[in-house]
């Protein structure tokens, strides 16, 4: 009932999201726009993440990267393509470096001028070769799973690693060279205190990491652990990060990043358009929301037989539109009043002078940035929306390789 009430407070209806077979329209091509490319592959898997990921074998790696390499190249010579980022994700994209390689090499016609190439490395691969294989491919951005530097939290989290190897591994990827080190932590974890994951952060940043991104445990109906996070324990943990990045001076960026000012904020999920590449990436262009089937085998033969890899697609109504630019918005804690994009939003200029007298944003410049209680606010908005949407959609294409119409 809660997403109901939500949805219809946020766009004046009561819709709910329907999703359609098939990929649907695709326009706006021709602007800038985002690749997200997805590998799934892992040389074990954890028991705690939601995303589309397999244990990694070769020639399971050498038939996706054929396909993946099909799905780039009917991509790559669509006229007027500009593409200004590319993001690997996973999984564990270093598993297969050929398919790396490959769909940059693809892609690299297509880039405009200094795209930002990222990647998501396992700590265990920031090795100094693995680094330099990544500077000779252009990748410029990494994000190390760290997710804690305490043995009895990474313990429980099933990593293969301990506190030493993450903090070398870390400093390795400062040495290499690159625009930007991004750190990821995990809060929440049980028995870890708000003090604990404090110091987590204090300790990367003493490093000098470029960001830490420190992302509260979520639990999904498919993954089977459990952290017992109270409402309480994450308030202080918030602020216990948000302290501990004032006091060396990093920007909050998002709800859950802090930046060392002046570096780019590295991120894979807050921009507004977007194509994905490979197994459950998702799409999102000018008014179409769409998802590639989650199953590997079929992903693999749709791509190889030349059909398309789509399983659902949604169009936004103008207002949903706009609700979904206001949600990211809302995650990197900024909103320009004066965004044409919200005259789709029943009320929307009261709703902000209300959110200014409960003390959830606060006037800057010619915009409103958000107080730690509107983070929070957030905070707890994007836990749900994550439990009800994400899972949502991500549990029915487990389901089925190619679900039916599905509403959420
Ligand atoms: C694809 S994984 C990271 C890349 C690499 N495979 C690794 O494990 O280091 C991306 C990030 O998602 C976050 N993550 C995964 N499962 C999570 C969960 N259940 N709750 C919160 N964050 C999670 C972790 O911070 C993780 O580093
Ligand atoms: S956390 Fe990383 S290594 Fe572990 S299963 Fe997920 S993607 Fe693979």
């Amino acid at each position: 009932m809660l997403d109901r009430i939500l949805y219809r407070l946020a766009t004046g209806d009561w819709g709910r999201f329907r999703f359609l077979p098939g990929p649907g329209p695709e326009n706006g091509l021709q602007t800038a726009l985002g690749i997200y490319v997805h590998i799934p592959f892992c040389r074990r898997l954890c028991s705690f993440c939601p995303y589309t990921r397999v244990l990694y074998t070769p020639d399971a790696a050498e038939r996706y990267r054929e396909a993946l390499s099909r799905e780039a190249a009917s991509l790559a010579i669509r006229p007027g393509l500009a593409v200004s980022s590319v993001y690997f994700g996973g999984g564990t994209p270093a598993t297969v470096p050929a398919a790396v390689s490959r769909l940059l090499q693809l892609l690299r016609p297509c880039l405009t001028e200094s795209p930002a190439l990222a990647i998501e490395l396992h700590p265990r691969d920031a090795t100094t070769e693995g680094l330099e294989w990544l500077l000779e491919q252009g990748i410029n951005m990494v994000s190390l799973g760290v997710e804690s530097l305490q043995e009895r939290a990474l313990h429980w989290l099933g990593r293969d690693y301990g506190p030493a190897e993450a903090l070398a591994a870390t400093e390795a990827a400062l040495a290499a060279g690159l625009a930007t080190v991004n750190i990821d932590l995990i809060t929440g974890l049980p028995g870890q205190t708000a003090e604990q994951a404090g110091r987590d952060m204090d300790r990367l940043l003493s490093l000098g990491v470029d960001q830490v991104s420190a992302y509260p445990f979520m639990e999904f109906p498919f993954t089977n652990a459990v952290s017992h996070y109270s409402l309480l324990r994450q308030w202080h943990t918030l602020n216990a990060l948000a302290d501990t990045a004032a006091a060396r001076a990093y920007e909050r960026t998002s709800v859950w990043t802090w930046t060392h000012p002046g570096k780019v904020p590295y991120t894979s999920i807050t921009r507004q358009r977007y194509i994905g590449l490979g197994v459950g990436a998702a799409s999102c262009l000018d008014g179409c929301f769409r998802v590639n089937t989650f199953d590997l085998a079929a992903y693999c033969d749709a791509v190889l037989s030349g059909r398309s890899p789509a399983a659902l697609h949604t169009r936004l109504t103008a207002a949903e539109a706009a609700l979904y630019r206001l949600f990211w918005a809302c995650y990197e804690g900024r909103i320009d009043p004066a965004d044409p994009a919200w005259a789709s939003l029943p009320y929307f200029h009261r709703r902000l002078v209300a959110a200014r007298r409960l003390g959830l944003v606060t006037p800057d410049g010619g915009g409103v940035t958000f107080t730690r209680r509107g983070f929070f606010l957030y905070h707890l908005l994007e836990r749900y929306y994550t439990s009800r949407y994400i899972a949502g959609l991500w549990q029915a294409g487990r389901r089925a390789a190619f679900p039916g119409e599905l509403e959420l």
